[in-house]
């Protein structure tokens, strides 16, 4: 009760303490930048620096689609998720964790969330989902509330983008040896009418812009990966060249991945602006993690590049015994990185499976309709 009402004050303080637009500045601080193709790019201006140790692996940990209603992060369904992501932090020991969106759906859900990453003192990077609006006082509260929090990198970016377009840049030995790109792929229906939406124009020139600006700097093409939470029309196509429908089985090596699974239609936007093919021509990111179907997971190499949809994390919105708990991105010196998803198994618990499953809170196929209900996995 003493945490609520912790929260409660919190929500309160956001009221008044918050600018009430984006372009109202608060505390002398810019939150967003005016930028164009002529801005000649500098890491030192318009990247935050991460160190990574050179005795070890740096490891980032993903946690997706969250996604708890008010009521649903103050009953079991937000303490166990909060119980995974707890036990998914002491098993991967992460440097870095991210968020890939659709964090939490009300601004009391949102408030727990934060207060609870961030009670771990590790630094973490989230972008927004396309839910992650609804029910807030406005997107750009839940930016300012991201961006506010201690040890949370999330930045604003850009103006006119959205909401936290934003470069890290991972060092060693004071060189950049991989870049993440954490980009906000927006709502639905704003871009084309029927569909998720996805970068804009802007977006995908500001994300060259970096590409080719980092590059300059380093005297070679940086690794990177782009963490956003809806997934580009390439993630259909590299299923399609694993998958063989008629037998119902998944060629090799995916055949003996533990994670590969399509279990609803995917969602990407009903159109394709070119990102993917950017992305191979430029040659620099070499993976895309997303979130966004919930029950849906996989890592796909697919003409060069690594396509991950990232293990859902908790039990809010719905969800799939099967396809729970989160992913690690493993760097290591030369700039490379692996992808492992780590299953967390819901009924591992007599008290939680009983909780779940007598409730069938959320369960996908327990009344909760996907969002494509014609699909047959
Ligand atoms: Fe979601």
């Amino acid at each position: 009760m003493t945490a609520d009402i912790r929260v409660i004050n919190e929500f309160l303080e956001s009221l008044t303490q918050h600018p009430k637009t984006p372009d109202e500045v608060r505390f002398g601080d810019t939150l967003f930048y005016n930028w164009d193709e002529s801005v000649p790019y500098s890491s030192d201006l318009y990247a935050i620096e991460l160190e990574k140790d050179p005795d070890r692996d740096f490891v980032i940990l993903n946690f997706a689609d969250i996604q708890c209603h008010d009521g649903e992060a103050f009953s079991e369904v937000g303490e166990f998720a909060e119980e995974t992501m707890d036990k998914l932090i002491r098993q991967t020991r992460p440097d870095l964790i991210t968020l890939s969106g659709d964090n939490a759906f009300d601004a009391f859900a949102y408030l727990r969330l934060i207060r609870f990453i961030d009670s771990y003192g590790i630094p973490w990077a989230a972008v927004m989902g396309n839910a992650d609006h609804t029910g807030l006082v406005s997107e750009f509260w839940g930016a300012y509330q991201l961006a506010e929090a201690k040890n949370s990198v999330f930045d604003y970016g850009p103006s006119g983008m959205g909401y936290g377009n934003y470069i890290i840049n991972i060092t060693e030995g004071g060189h950049i040896i991989h870049t993440l790109f954490m980009l906000d792929t927006h709502h639905e229906e704003e871009m084309q009418a029927g569909s998720y939406d996805h970068l804009y124009d802007s977006q995908i020139a500001w994300y060259k812009w970096a590409v080719e600006g980092i590059a300059a700097e380093e005297g070679h093409t940086v690794e990177s990966t782009a963490i956003m939470h809806i997934p580009v029309p390439e993630y259909q196509n590299a299923w399609d060249s694993v998958y063989d429908a008629e037998t119902g089985t998944l060629r090799a090596p995916y055949c003996d991945h533990a994670f590969c699974r399509v279990q609803e239609k995917m969602g990407p936007p009903d159109f394709n602006n070119g990102f993917f093919a950017l992305c191979k021509a430029l040659g620099s990111t070499k993976n895309m993690l997303c979130g966004h179907d919930h029950v849906n997971c996989f890592s796909i190499d697919y003409e060069g590049i690594t396509l991950t949809y990232a293990l859902k994390t908790g039990y809010g919105c719905y969800w799939k015994p099967d396809t729970h708990g989160g992913t690690t991105l493993t760097l290591s010196s030369d700039g490379h990185i692996r992808v492992d998803h780590h299953y967390i198994d819901p009924t591992a618990s007599e008290v939680k499976k009983f909780v779940l499953e007598y409730f069938g809170i959320n369960r996908y196929g327990d009344g909760i309709v996907p969002k494509f209900p014609d699909f047959k996995g």
